[in-house]
């Protein structure tokens, strides 16, 4: 009798395995890679590894980051650039934090209705695709200024592996090769002929870009200045004025990266360090995080219904808020203090109800948010010495603006894109832009960027960030979340499913297949609207959490092609 069981049992422990093993894919419970000392995160094994060497070689943290910047400029050309832009923030060892913003800026000829026809309409795809979509290169001046500030190691000794990379080549992975496949005919149509990243490149080839290593080259050698009043500045801007666009070298020569005053808040025991304006990030953290301090978030369960709503509910109010007040602190008055007061986000949440979703044109007048496209990167990286940064990067929509400069070896932006084109109308995706955020020469175009450094009992916690245009925030929002309130660990944090509300459109988008269906029903019955087919990933986070016993320990995203490296 038992004999004859035995294969029926078999088959009943096989299936109890398969589901076992699915479960553990959906929810993994282990850590990602623990290290004794130094860490680096990032969308790239190389760019990783090339980091870490850089502070086995004595760098810190800032040493690191022009290296994995650049490296990721190497192997990511869909978000790592030469020609974007990005937020850094760092707490050093002693405590001290600290905020740089390196965001493109409008050229200086830049009008206000430079997007829209003669009726005053948006002309379709001007500020996404082609050279009027680029914005002022940020990049090179930013990683410079923070190594130049703080870093410890040469220019040349950094630069080297990055220059070696793009001289011998990088792997191309599977989701590389889609994506060169599924761009390949819009590098055609806006560059007029085939560049080098196209559907010939297949997952496994190697990828040499030898134009980029020899401006990786000259920059070595001639510093910050040879992208913005050299022979690659001049180069670039020869390109450029063939492609039409509007960015001279004067441009080049007046783009400055700028210190910012980080935004700084608490959460129970830990404070929280995040991105200042021109980026809304760190705003909106802090008053989603303040909206939601007093609910019982661990108690409800991690996307449980009553956690969805909570944080959906804050969600819109702060996206609302968002649209109407922040654009370049430069040129407008943002009331920061104020949108960050207790006072004030207790006052805007105190008509949520369990009972239904808030209607959204309760919330506020109607002015908000620009949109921003979902591909950018993040970085995380924590050094021997105890200093972190994190690093959020990006030519804003994947590749840019598709315009590649051949003889340069990247791409350029499509970062004009961020500011609202015409204020008070509905952009691509049904958003509607603000005032605050209109075009002027030399702004800088509002951002979602979140780059957060976290505190807990004032040790350094967490360095964390992500692309993903405005659901950056509410990404980074979550994964602090899941491991604070849902006791997480850092890989699980950044794995778990995600969801995301902005005010407008009025529905939450979630991640398809990856939520219990009795919760969207009863969420569907208190009237809020679920969106499972917009994103099919929401974010691709990467972090650092310092574990009790002082180790490191790394959160590579499942839904990239990202690592964590270190020793
Ligand atoms: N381009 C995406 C962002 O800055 O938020």
């Amino acid at each position: 009798m038992i004999k004859k069981l035995i294969p029926v049992l078999i088959l009943i422990l096989f299936f109890n395995c398969k589901e076992t093993v699915k479960k553990s894919e959906i929810n993994p419970t282990k850590r990602g890679l623990v290290t004794d000392k130094a860490m680096v995160v990032s969308a790239r094994k190389e760019a990783s590894k090339i980091g870490t060497e850089i502070m086995k070689l004595g760098g810190n943290a800032f040493d690191a980051m022009m290296a994995t910047e650049m490296a990721l400029a190497v192997t990511y050309p869909y978000a790592g650039n030469l020609g974007g832009g990005g937020f850094l923030v760092y707490r050093m060892a002693d405590g001290e934090v600290g905020a740089l913003d390196y965001r493109e800026k409008a050229p200086l000829a830049a009008i206000k209705g430079m997007y829209l026809d003669e009726d005053g309409n948006i002309i379709k795809g001007k500020s996404t695709l082609g050279s009027l979509a680029i914005g002022v290169p940020g990049t090179i001046a930013g990683v410079f200024k923070a190594q130049e500030r703080f870093g410890h190691l040469d220019i040349v000794t950094i630069l080297k592996p990055v220059i070696e990379l793009a001289e011998n080549g990088f792997t191309i992975t599977q989701k590389q090769e889609l994506r060169f496949k599924g761009y390949d005919s819009l590098f055609k149509v806006i560059n007029g002929k085939e560049i080098l990243f196209n559907k010939n490149q297949s997952a496994g080839k190697k990828l040499k870009n030898l134009a980029l290593t020899e401006t990786l080259k000259r920059i070595s050698k001639n510093g910050r200045d040879e992208f913005y009043k050299g022979e690659t500045a001049q180069k670039l801007i020869a390109h450029l004025k063939e492609k039409g666009s509007i960015i001279t070298m004067e441009d080049l020569a007046r783009y400055e990266a700028k210190w910012r005053k980080p935004i700084q808040f608490q959460y129970d025991d830990l404070t929280i360090t995040s991105m200042s304006p021109p980026s809304s990030g760190g705003i909106c953290l802090n008053q989603i995080m303040s909206m939601v301090e007093d609910f019982d978030l661990s108690n409800y369960g991690h996307n449980s219904l009553k956690t969805i709503q909570v944080l959906v509910e804050a969600e819109k109010r702060s996206y609302a808020d968002r649209s109407y007040y922040l654009g370049d602190p430069d040129f407008i008055e943002i009331p920061i203090e104020t949108l960050t007061s207790d006072v004030y986000l207790h006052e805007r949440i105190k008509d949520f109800s369990f009972e239904k979703a808030t209607p959204v044109d309760s919330i506020s007048h109607g002015e908000i948010v620009g949109y921003e496209s979902e591909e950018t990167t993040h970085y995380s990286i924590v050094d021997q010495f105890g200093n972190a940064v994190a690093v959020t990067t990006t030519l804003n929509g994947g590749y840019g603006s598709k315009v590649y400069a051949d003889e340069l070896g990247f791409f350029l932006n499509n970062e004009m894109d961020d500011f609202s084109s015409k204020p008070g109308e509905p952009n691509y995706y049904g958003l509607i832009g603000a005032e605050a955020n209109s075009i002027a020469p030399e702004k800088r175009m509002l951002s979602s960027m979140t780059p957060t450094i976290v505190e807990k009992d004032g040790e350094l916690y967490m360095s964390v960030g992500t692309p993903g245009g405005s659901t950056i925030i509410t990404s980074v929002l979550q994964t602090i979340l899941n491991v604070h309130e849902f006791d997480m660990t850092m890989q699980e944090a950044v794995n778990a499913p995600r969801f995301h509300n902005q005010w407008l459109p009025d529905e939450i988008r979630m991640e398809p297949n990856s939520f219990d269906k009795k919760t969207i029903k009863e969420l569907e019955a208190r009237d809020y609207t679920i969106n499972e087919r917009r994103s099919p990933i929401i974010g691709i986070v990467d972090g650092i959490l310092i574990l009790d016993n002082g180790k490191l320990e790394g959160g590579a995203d499942k839904r990239g092609d990202d690592t964590a490296m270190g020793f």
